[in-house]
């Protein structure tokens, strides 16, 4: 789930594949529709199977459109509330860009309507209405191209191109057909699809395709302004040692047997610390255990006993500030007041103190 919400998240993926699966099955759609209205069929292609393509197509893209709705709407980047994405125009993200996809989608859903309530409509009033279709795909086009994150890939432009020239074709070869009702309007149509698309290339290549499109588009500045780089935690404190250095201990024993050993106390010369030492033996006469050892109260490391040689417990450790491991030596002499001996420390590259 998590993987879902981090912006830019797969949600806004979906989205944009929604969108462009939406589009291609709208053209597919509308074409499908001319394709009907052209009346073409053959024996082995029948008119009622252009139909039933025309129909199950439609479905399809009001599936893959419900998508793109849902993915946007869920998508944490934008952060669209539900209004935005209902009523065109409201929304403040791209404003006019979306607003046409929001309106190409509620005119589709409308005309999906009106074909199921054809019955009552009458087909004339349905016939009339159904126009309003050519309406739909320049308006999701326009939507697309503007608001679109892949406008400018050469495959985004090429689905955009290929959506125009499919049904620019096939609107061409409808207006040619010798039906005496298109006579009168096939020039007219003709030079306004041909102004169209020559006013579409002029806007794409001076909108969309430009570079402060972004910006230029609606987008809301505070989708623009990369928020502040979150600053570097502040360092812990540093505990740090001059290294090496030999410093001699003193201490109190506070356990001793055959396996097990503790001693606490302090060590004074280079560097003032407290140290604290608990080691296990093992019938095998391995060592195990760990030394602490403070600078002015605050712990520099926990270091893990690995032997006991004849100098003393060696213990090694890396502190949280430092980037290599610290090796410690203690070796103690068990007297009558306690203990007392040296401590030898090695390696690391802290800060010196
Ligand atoms: C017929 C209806 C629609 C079609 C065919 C359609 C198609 C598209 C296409 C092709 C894109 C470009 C995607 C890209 O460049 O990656 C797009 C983007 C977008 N659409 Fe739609 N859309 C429709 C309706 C809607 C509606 C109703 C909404 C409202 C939720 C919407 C919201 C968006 C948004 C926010 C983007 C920008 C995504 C991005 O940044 O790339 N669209 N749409």
């Amino acid at each position: 789930m998590i993987a879902f919400v981090a912006p830019p998240s797969p949600v806004w993926f979906f989205a944009r594949s929604a969108g462009f699966i939406s589009l291609v099955l709208l053209t597919i759609s509308v074409s499908l529709g001319i394709v009907v209205s052209l009346r073409r069929r053959s024996r082995t292609w029948p008119l009622f199977v252009t139909d039933d393509l025309h129909r199950y197509a439609t479905l399809v893209f009001f599936v893959f459109l419900g998508l793109h709705i849902v993915t946007v709407l869920l998508d944490p980047f934008t952060k669209l509330p539900l209004s935005d994405v209902l009523v065109p125009f409201l929304s403040p993200y791209r404003r006019i860009w979306m607003g046409l996809g929001i309106l190409a989608a509620e005119l589709a859903l409308a005309l999906a309507v009106s074909g199921w309530v054809r019955r009552y409509l009458g087909y004339r009033v349905f016939r009339i209405l159904h126009y309003a279709t050519y309406a739909i795909l320049p308006l999701a086009l326009v939507h697309g191209l503007a608001t679109g994150s892949d406008t400018k890939t050469g495959w985004g432009l090429a689905v955009y191109v290929g959506c125009v020239l499919c049904v620019g074709g096939l609107i061409v070869v409808r207006l040619g057909e010798n039906a005496p009702s298109w006579r009168p309007i096939r020039s007219p149509a003709l030079a306004a699809g041909a102004v169209g698309i020559a006013v579409l290339i002029l806007w794409v290549a001076n909108g969309p395709l430009a570079s402060d499109w972004v910006r230029a588009s609606g987008t809301p500045e505070s989708l623009l302004t990369p928020a502040p780089t979150p600053a570097p935690p502040s360092p812990l404190p540093t505990v740090g040692l001059a290294q090496p250095f030999v410093d001699s201990v003193t201490g109190t024993v506070a356990t001793s047997s055959s396996t097990e050993f503790s001693a606490s106390g302090s060590a004074q010369g280079t560097v003032a610390l407290t140290w604290a030492l608990h080691v296990l033996t093992t019938q095998d006469q391995s060592v195990g255990g760990t030394l602490d050892v403070k600078k002015g109260g605050a712990l520099i490391c926990s270091a893990t006993v690995s032997r006991l040689t004849e100098q003393g417990f060696v213990a090694s450790c890396t502190p949280a500030n430092a980037t290599g491991s610290i090796t410690f030596l203690l070796s103690l002499q068990q007297g009558s007041s306690g203990v007392s001996g040296q401590l030898q420390v090695s390696g690391g590259s802290n800060a010196g103190g």
